[in-house]
């Protein structure tokens, strides 16, 4: 089989290794003549970053880079990336990169025609009808990661940097119109990062699957995201070269984001806090949560997981697939701890506060309190 493909669900996705040579093409397809590349400063000078900004150049398109965005995306990095934007008269984005590269091209292509501040369009009730639709540019989204997925998202995650908070920007037409997923631009990914992304999409199917909210497309999709990184991520850490495990993961990224439509949860709430406090990898994070999150919904999805473990051949059922997360998390050497990961001084109550108030909460199959959370926060030191 050959791994390729050119889908429209749920926007154009260009699939395949080597599409990157469409870079141009498909920003003529978005109506952008004059993008602006949006990445992070370490792919800014990397080989796969000088070929894309290349290809623009030569099909006439400009050499234009904006790069000054930092792992975790804050305000500081929107404010200086418009400045940019503005100045050079650019009429769409390429976000390029990882999630900060991803989210951050997103959000300045969403900001170039607002007049309000970034944080009046926080996912909140109905805010984004606060926005001018005709004033949100053009995005072409170009994956270098397998984890996030936000190439198919309708939102971009920016940190408050004054009270190290995480918030998510949404709007419909934030999801990019054209994206190119080429998993030769993961090859370069280092084994810990390789694992840290790709369960990153694990636990955006993980927890889609878990959240009690009716949406059987989705719950379809992370079920077989689920199985493409059960599958493929043990052979992507092992040889970073194996391009056919690079280009199933690549897809579970996609399908893992489009699939938490229909909630996050536990995982992600009590991760967002803690990466935008301690700057820790946010896929490793989640990792590191998965299998205290497991045991904390159990009562709300044993039966689920039952039906999950049989579709992935695990026995077992729920116990099965809890034992599988934990052989996983051992052989991608994920610490065990968010101690072990590299956390001094943990500061509970401000974890918990900030896992209460993040919007992933709301997924989750168990409702969260501070009585039931903070015993599960402190499993997890
Ligand atoms: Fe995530």
């Amino acid at each position: 089989m050959t791994l390729t493909g050119t889908w429209s669900y749920p926007t154009a996705i260009r699939f395949g290794a080597g599409r990157i040579a469409e870079l141009a093409d498909a920003c003529k397809t978005a109506g952008i003549t004059r993008p602006l590349l949006v990445t992070d400063r370490g792919l800014a000078g990397m080989e796969i970053t000088q070929t894309a900004i290349g290809l623009l150049d030569a099909a006439g398109l400009g050499r234009a880079m904006f790069s000054e965005v930092d792992p975790n995306p804050n305000e500081v990095n929107v404010t200086a990336g418009l400045k940019t934007y503005r100045d050079g008269g650019h009429d769409g984005v390429v976000a390029f990169g990882g999630g900060s590269g991803l989210d951050l091209g997103k959000v300045l292509a969403f900001m170039a025609g607002q007049t309000r501040p970034l944080w009046d369009f926080e996912d909140i009730g109905d805010w984004w009808t606060r926005a001018d639709p005709a004033g949100i540019h053009p995005i072409v989204a170009v994956p270098t990661t397998a984890g996030t997925g936000s190439e198919v998202g309708r939102a971009g995650v920016i940190t408050n940097s004054e009270t190290a908070e995480k918030k998510i920007i949404f709007h419909p037409k934030m999801l990019p119109t054209q994206v190119i997923c080429d998993p030769e631009l993961t090859m370069g990914m280092p084994p810990a990062i390789t694992a840290g992304t790709g369960l990153d999409a694990f636990a955006h199917c993980v927890e889609a699957f878990s959240s009690p909210h009716y949406h059987p497309m989705s719950q379809g999709m992370a079920l077989e995201g689920m199985r493409l990184v059960k599958d493929y991520l043990p052979r992507a850490y092992a040889d970073g070269a194996d391009l056919e495990a690079r280009a199933h993961l690549m897809s579970a990224a996609a399908m893992g984001a489009t699939a938490f439509q229909k909630g996050l949860g536990a995982i992600h709430a009590i991760s967002h806090p803690v990466g935008a406090i301690y700057h820790t990898h946010h896929g490793t994070t989640n990792a590191v949560c998965m299998p205290a999150v497991l045991q904390f919904n159990r009562p709300a999805i044993e039966h689920r997981f039952d039906q999950a473990a049989a579709y992935l051949g695990l026995t077992g059922g729920y116990t099965g697939f809890c034992t599988f997360v934990d052989d996983l998390n051992a052989s991608l050497n994920i610490p065990p701890t968010l101690t072990a990961l590299g956390i001094k001084t943990f500061d509970i109550d401000r974890v918990l506060a900030g896992a209460l108030k993040d919007p992933s909460t709301g997924g989750n199959p168990i409702p969260m309190t501070a009585e039931n959370t903070r015993p599960l926060i402190e499993s997890l030191i």
